[in-house]
């Protein structure tokens, strides 16, 4: 049942879709639906009632919750305000694990605090076999000086080499804010986000599942480390976006057979099981204390995997070639 979805983008409705999908067969879901701020989607409109968004939410997000297995986690992203409603289904059906603040400013609204971060909630289906694993980035510097951020004081010699465990308030990954960088879409994700998410709850191998694909985020970043995906799309234009990018991608996100998360040359997530493997490929100051003032370097110089950020054009893309279309729209 499940096969014939995998690695596909299929085109039509996340709830006509996630009907099809078998129960406990999926090892993560994450969704960015749609926010109902009236955003200027090509296809669907995004200003419902209260009431009617969250009957609508409330129908997809059980589903999800359906098809995970007791092993997965289920990821949603959304502004905090929607959140808070979203917490109330999922705490029927699945086990809370965290509330991931995004660091992500956004302009002024006036008469209220600034809203700088996105949310994402992280819910296991089953608190005991959750499948998760503990992710590091890099040490945050001064961009002129080199120098950490965090006055260590006389912890510096316990500092790990690559950087600190990861908390749940993620401040170095940055929206992609330049029109030049994103496709004709009005909420792309970064990829190396769902980079690390999948890094932190999946294995090689593993299917994620996002029910409202946009121009194909999560199935780029599932596709780069080596994890199969399957995404739905209502709308053709972003579906022929997201196969266009996927055929042009490899899976190769990887440091000596390592699977990690690259932002441009620079690798920005690994998971903290994997260190022992990939310290070998860096070079690592003798005394520990002097990663103060300089990051360490890959002995490889800096690995360049053709992953930077590029907008693609709506015009001349080639016709659909794997994607599933439902033909409904
Ligand atoms: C917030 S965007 C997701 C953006 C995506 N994360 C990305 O990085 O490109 C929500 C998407 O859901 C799609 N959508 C809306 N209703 C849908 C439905 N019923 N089924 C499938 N997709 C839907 C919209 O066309 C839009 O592209």
């Amino acid at each position: 049942m499940i096969e014939k979805y995998k690695n596909r983008v299929i085109q039509g409705d996340c709830l006509e879709i996630l009907g099809d999908i078998p129960n406990n067969s999926i090892d993560v879901t994450f969704a960015d639906p749609p926010f109902n701020l009236n955003k200027k989607y090509k296809s669907t409109k995004d200003s419902l009632n209260l009431n009617k968004y969250l009957d609508w939410c409330k129908l997809w997000i059980n589903e999800m919750v359906r098809i995970t297995k007791p092993t997965g986690s289920i990821f949603l992203h959304n502004i905090p305000k929607w959140l808070t409603y979203y917490t109330a289904i999922l705490n029927e059906s699945a086990h809370f694990k965290h509330w991931i603040s995004w660091d992500a400013p956004t302009s002024p609204m006036g008469k209220s605090l600034q809203p700088s971060h996105y949310g994402i909630l992280f819910y296991t289906k089953e608190l005991k076999k959750n499948k998760f694993y503990e992710i590091r980035y890099p040490h945050k510097r001064c961009r002129n000086c080199g120098y950490l951020h965090k006055d260590y004081g006389g912890k510096k010699k316990l500092l790990h080499p690559f950087g600190p465990l990861l908390s749940d308030v993620w401040t170095d990954i940055h929206r992609i804010k330049h029109n030049k960088y994103r496709d004709d879409h009005p909420c792309q994700l970064p990829v190396h986000l769902l980079e690390r998410i999948i890094l932190m709850s999946t294995d090689e191998g593993d299917i994620v599942f996002d029910p409202f694909l946009g121009t194909g985020t999560t199935a780029l970043a599932a596709k780069r480390l080596g994890r199969n995906y399957i995404g739905v799309e209502l709308d053709k234009e972003y579906v022929r976006i997201s196969e266009n990018k996927l055929a042009m991608e490899k899976s190769d996100s990887k440091i000596d057979d390592v699977w990690v998360g690259f932002f441009l040359d620079k690798i920005i997530t690994i998971r903290d099981i994997d260190w022992e493997k990939i310290a070998p490929s860096f070079i690592i100051p003798e005394m520990i204390t002097d990663i103060d003032h300089k990051e360490i370097m890959s002995k490889n110089g800096k690995i360049n995997k053709g992953y930077e950020p590029q907008k693609i054009d709506f015009q001349d893309l080639p016709l659909f070639a794997n994607a599933i279309l439902l033909e409904k729209k």
